[in-house]
């Protein structure tokens, strides 16, 4: 990829889709169907992950998902480099971000073994999940630094990039849930802890900026004064209807109850953004459930008429 002069900041969508990706592998719903039928009105997106260079050769992901191998072969701009100048072994990505511990977005970690070199950040509570997982010391840790990062201070994960973490609503990961119930057996699906964290992406120099926040279970006080005015941001697109995998007939939960907010709907995304005047609007971590994918559909045409776009495999932005 070519950097523009005017571009200070190249992001690609690794995996537009949520969890399970776009057919998931056991799923007959109208758009999976659609995609295992091969009938042309969808094509297959992978899960949830972007990858953020402001030098065009440091990257940094942000999540990594079980489909990176393949994120990296659709990416030219991930591949080795030149052996003659790097060697037998090389990669450009440089650091992974983690924005909770959800399968879909650590599960790729394991896939990033064979003695590279690169650096894990994340809150103190999602690097505690792969600590307390023995899978993950496939990690050499003398060469993948694990970096707990305080929330809303900035790091460096790679030259030029600078990352800043915070706290949006949301619950601990699916597997952690047991663990997480109060004395009555109640689970906490929106508080603001480490547990789900959204991004402030931007480079050193300040010239340009984003948010990536691909979990969300509501758009707080102060998220939202957090977001007004951004230039760009990267938002849940979980759910395009808070029940629409229990009508669907697909399972028995609500987004909410999986800690996302609805596009749809008086209290889902489209209207909590209305006013925040937010410069692009993209939704990402998209389900296989959510009508807004069909392009011709309704639902799209109402996303695209409210000033937000759908993110797709590949789709390249630069600021
Ligand atoms: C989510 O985004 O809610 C999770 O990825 C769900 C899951 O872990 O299956
Ligand atoms: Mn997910
Ligand atoms: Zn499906």
């Amino acid at each position: 990829m070519v950097q523009g002069p005017n571009h200070r900041l190249q992001i690609v969508v690794l995996g537009a889709a949520a969890g399970g990706g776009l057919p998931q592998w056991n799923c007959n719903c109208e758009l999976c169907r659609s995609v295992w039928d091969g009938d042309g009105a969808l094509v297959p997106q992978t899960q949830s992950s972007i990858a953020v260079s402001s030098d065009g050769e440091h990257w940094v992901l942000f999540n990594a998902s079980p489909d990176i191998r393949q994120q990296i072969l659709n990416t030219p701009t991930l591949h080795p480099g030149p052996p003659g100048h790097y060697g037998r072994r090389h990669s450009p990505i440089h650091a992974v971000v983690l924005t909770n511990a959800d399968v879909d977005h650590v599960a790729g970690l394991l896939i990033l073994r064979e003695k590279q070199a690169f650096s894990i950040h994340a809150s103190p509570s999602v690097l505690g999940v792969l600590d307390a997982n023995p899978i993950f010391e496939v990690l050499d840790r003398d060469l993948v630094a694990r970096v707990p990062e305080t929330l809303e201070q900035p790091f460096e994960p790679a030259p030029g990039l600078e990352v800043e973490l915070f706290a949006v609503p949301g619950k601990v990961a699916l597997y952690l849930e047991a663990g997480a119930r109060d004395a009555e057996g109640r689970l906490a699906t929106d508080t603001e802890t480490d547990n789900t964290v959204g991004a402030r992406i931007r480079t050193t120099d300040g010239e340009a900026e984003f948010f990536y926040i691909p979990g969300c279970a509501r758009v707080s006080d102060t998220l939202a004064q957090r977001l007004a005015g951004a230039e760009l941001v990267l938002f849940d697109g979980t759910v395009w209807q808070d029940d629409e995998m229990m009508t669907q007939g697909l399972g028995a939960k609500t987004g909410r109850r999986m800690g996302h907010m609805a596009m749809n709907g008086a209290d889902g995304t489209i209207a909590a953004f209305d006013g925040l005047d937010i410069g692009r609007k993209v939704f990402i971590h998209i389900n296989n459930s959510n009508p807004a994918w069909l392009p011709h559909g309704r639902a799209h045409k109402q996303v695209e008429a409210q000033g937000w776009e759908i993110a797709h495999d590949g789709m390249e932005i630069r600021l």
